[in-house]
């Protein structure tokens, strides 16, 4: 009995030494930067607080907050993003940040080291010029089928609609065709629903843990959470195996789609039926919100901004009288900017988080291997010293030479080598929905203020509302 109690001694006495001597080891090497006590424990207040950090006070660019022996370093500096995010070497997320459990551990998004090197130039293999095109022309077919549905719901008169509830649905569709050649709707249409609320419960999950007194709200729907992933995951891998089946027989197609890809990894490589349903659920997962809200936050600002939507008709008018080509899209250069102004303001992958892999100077300090840094991507988009009057939409100011010559105040997809790796996808989807949309609505403002808060994405969680009215 004695002896237990000694061991348990030990082990308090052990475990204090070590969270002290962490703490202050921690603390002794950020001295230089600024402690912040509060931290946001909802998906609103989170939000605020990542618009204004780099607004309110200049020495919070860079601050840190400890929580237990260790501190999340929080940056909006776009000198840290240049060294960090240039670099080739720090290129590993915490392993705190596995979502859902081990649901999609095993995917490229949370692979380290070499593992994501080799199978991050395999995925790039896939993602080439072919697969774009062949994108395209889905997307193409898809994005006419949809505008012409979308039309005959709506009367001659303007209407309010929620963006929300038409975009996230095609886009959803969009999306798990270009990864899986199939609108998972199709085989389960709660899908929709699973994956708005798994959205939701990641950042909210991790923000409630921040706050003691809250803990036990993930366990209220940690058992929810646990239930949809597992509809979710059948729902794929009942796919999964009817493709593999069709493909037995099957090579007459033009090209691989991603599934395919993963299905061939599987029989040359021997990798596993598990790991093919995560990776299928990842890229759903980032390609799905982040695009389908992408689109109806620059629905909603075309809505606010009539000239702007006239300029973008004119220069689609200038260049094309018949169906959009992949061509077409290529000379589109307003409407690139009118997307880029959008994802400046309104941010849909919120923030990104990289660790340090070795040492890293900065400011005269040393951030020391380990530390966990926060990329505040939202907060460096609205940063007064970088971009004048952030809170304006002005698609103008990316043709200045002041913002061609600093590439790390911009990056609504990340930057460096584990950048996005969908973002040409991604934007091509954005540019055709866009284009199609302004040519046969015309949006109007409905004076709806957005009620901003951070899932997987950006989201709005009182919708995206906007009067529209076809266009004769
Ligand atoms: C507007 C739409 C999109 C935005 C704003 C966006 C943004 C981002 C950002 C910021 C990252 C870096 C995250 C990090 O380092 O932690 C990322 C990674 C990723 N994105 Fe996207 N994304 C979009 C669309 C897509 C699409 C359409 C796909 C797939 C079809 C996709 C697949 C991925 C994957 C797999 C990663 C992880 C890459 C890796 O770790 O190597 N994304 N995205």
């Amino acid at each position: 009995m004695c002896l237990f109690y000694l061991i348990l001694v030990v082990l308090i006495v052990s475990f204090l030494i070590w969270y002290k001597f962490n703490y202050y080891w921690y603390k002794s090497c950020l001295k230089n930067f600024k402690e912040i006590k509060y931290f946001p424990t909802n998906t609103t207040d989170f939000y605020n607080y990542l618009t204004t950090q780099s607004i309110n006070d200049k020495m919070t660019k860079n601050c840190y907050k400890m929580f237990g022996p260790f501190p999340l370093f929080i940056t909006t500096d776009e000198k840290l993003f240049s060294i960090i995010l240039g670099s080739s070497k720090h290129i590993n997320k915490p392993s705190q940040l596995s979502l859902f459990g081990k649901a999609i551990s095993q995917a490229l998004f949370f692979a380290k080291n070499d593992l994501w090197r080799h199978r991050r130039r395999l995925f790039n293999s896939f993602f080439d010029y072919g697969s774009i095109l062949n994108q395209f022309e889905i997307n193409n077919e898809r994005t006419n089928e949809f505008i012409d549905n979308f039309k005959s719901k709506l009367s001659n008169d303007k209407e309010l609609i929620d963006l929300n509830l038409i975009i996230n649905e095609f886009i959803l569709g969009q999306v798990s065709i270009n990864v899986m050649g199939e609108n998972l709707l199709k085989i389960n249409p709660e899908v929709l629903d699973i994956l708005g609320f798994l959205n939701q419960q990641t950042v909210r999950k991790a923000l409630v843990c921040t706050d003691l007194f809250k803990v036990w709200e993930i366990f209220k729907d940690l058992w929810l959470e646990r239930k949809k992933i597992t509809v979710l995951k059948n729902c794929i891998k009942k796919f999964l195996q009817k493709r593999i089946n069709e493909k037995r027989n099957f090579t007459h197609e033009k090209r691989m789609i991603f599934v395919d890809f993963l299905i061939k990894e599987m029989n040359e490589n021997n990798v596993s039926e598990e790991y093919v349903i995560q990776e299928l659920l990842l890229f759903l997962f980032a390609g799905y919100e982040t695009t389908a809200h992408s689109i109806s936050f620059a629905l909603y600002l075309l809505s606010k901004h009539p000239e702007i939507q006239e300029n973008v008709i004119k220069e689609i008018k200038a260049i094309t009288s018949n169906d959009i080509t992949h061509q077409h899209l290529q000379k589109m250069d307003y409407l690139d900017l009118v997307i880029k102004e959008s994802l400046r303001m309104y941010t849909t992958a919120t923030f990104f988080f990289r660790i340090l892999e070795e040492n890293v100077e900065f400011e005269g300090t040393t951030l020391p291997k380990g530390l966990i840094v926060l990329f505040n991507n939202t907060g460096i988009h609205k940063d007064p010293t970088l971009y004048l009057e952030p809170e304006k939409f002005k698609p103008e100011r990316f043709l200045s030479n002041e913002f061609k010559s600093k590439r790390f105040i911009y990056s609504p997809f990340c930057l460096g080598i584990r950048q996005c790796i969908g973002k040409r996808f991604a934007e091509n989807t954005l540019k055709l929905t866009l284009a199609k949309f302004v040519l046969n609505y015309k949006l109007f403002d409905a004076n709806h203020n957005l009620n901003l808060a951070i899932g997987i994405g950006l989201t709005s969680l009182n919708g995206i509302k906007v009067f529209i009215e076809k266009r004769r």
